[in-house]
């Protein structure tokens, strides 16, 4: 028996790190959609009982660690634990979403994982229970439970759907992904931040700044574009020179709105026309080199179907 989950990666179109908590963790505001790019996670069932772990992993990206630090297998060993279900496991990951690139792809697994062993185990697990289990994984998590386009809230585990007005805003909107060769770990960035509010000038934008922002523009009419903003843009652009360069030659040749996602180091773009994206993609590959990760996807769109096998 084996069952095969899409895992989106997610874009944040709006992100504003409001603070530092007495946890170490940090504050944030953001709008987040899920994308119609992602992994396929699949996960077979294997036969007997026997020795050794219960769940194995394997990926053919050798950027994927297979071993216990993947949150694929920690998703499991959580799931077993709060479960107590004690079936044996083999999980395949097709990985498409790069890591260290800010598209959620870690949390992302975790989720695809718990929605993958609870279907093998008949539903065990219910709203609740998969819900706390999401939240001790990862910050991205919950929005990757809801799988909708949604504001984040708290350290990330606070989650409210978009109003409808405001998701059909974003639905089926083509956004185009770009990475460079090299990826930022999420917490350095905070970390960053954190060493840079210490120093003259704003770093963390006020909470009540950010619940504005985002209020107008869900009650508003106002396309995509005029939501965009991410306060990690100055704290990681001062070290990786590369992204400011090149997101401002898109926006002066393009005219698309352009911003990076989470922590980076990817970045994405919302041309206004189809007609442009090849010339983002090709202006990427000039600055960054042919071998540069590009992708077309759409926001909050329905999931692709699964492939064979
Ligand atoms: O929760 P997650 O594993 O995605 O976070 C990675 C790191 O990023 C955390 O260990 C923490 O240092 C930092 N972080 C934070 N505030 C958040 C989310 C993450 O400081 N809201």
């Amino acid at each position: 028996m084996s069952v095969t989950v899409f895992s989106p990666a997610k874009i944040n179109l709006f992100l504003a790190v409001t603070g530092r908590r007495p946890d170490g963790y940090h504050d944030l505001v953001s709008v987040v959609a899920p994308l119609d790019f992602g992994d396929h996670l699949t996960a077979e069932v294997r036969p007997g009982g026997g020795d050794g772990d219960p769940f194995t992993l394997e990926c053919a990206d050798p950027a994927v660690p297979t071993d216990g630090s993947n949150l694929i297998l920690k998703a499991a060993e959580a799931f077993a634990a709060a479960t107590g279900w004690r079936g044996r496991v083999r999980f395949r990951l097709e990985k498409r979403i790069p890591v260290g690139a800010g598209l959620g792809g870690g949390s992302s697994n975790a989720v695809a994982a718990l929605r993958a062993l609870n279907a093998l185990a008949g539903g065990i697990a219910g709203d609740a229970l998969l819900a706390s289990m999401a939240a001790a994984l990862g910050s991205d998590c919950a929005l990757f439970l809801a799988n909708v386009p949604v504001v984040m809230r708290g350290r990330g585990e606070r989650i409210e759907r978009l109003a409808d007005a405001a998701a059909g805003r974003l639905a089926g909107r083509r956004v185009v992904l770009f990475k460079p060769g090299f990826g930022i770990g999420t917490a350095w960035a905070y970390r960053r931040m954190a060493a840079l509010a210490g120093s003259p000038g704003p770093v963390y934008l006020a909470e009540a700044e950010a619940e504005r922002r985002v209020a107008d523009w869900t009650t508003g009419d106002a396309p995509v574009e005029a939501i965009l903003g991410n306060n990690f843009e100055p704290v990681v652009f001062a070290k990786y020179v590369a992204l400011p360069v090149l997101l401002e030659k898109l926006r002066r040749e393009t005219g698309a709105a352009v911003q990076m996602s989470g922590s980076g180091s990817a970045c994405f773009a919302l041309p206004r026309d189809e007609s442009v994206t090849e010339k983002i993609a090709a202006g990427v590959r000039s600055c960054w080199g042919p071998d540069a990760f590009v992708q077309l996807a759409r926001l909050g769109a329905p999931r692709p179907p699964a492939p064979d096998g």
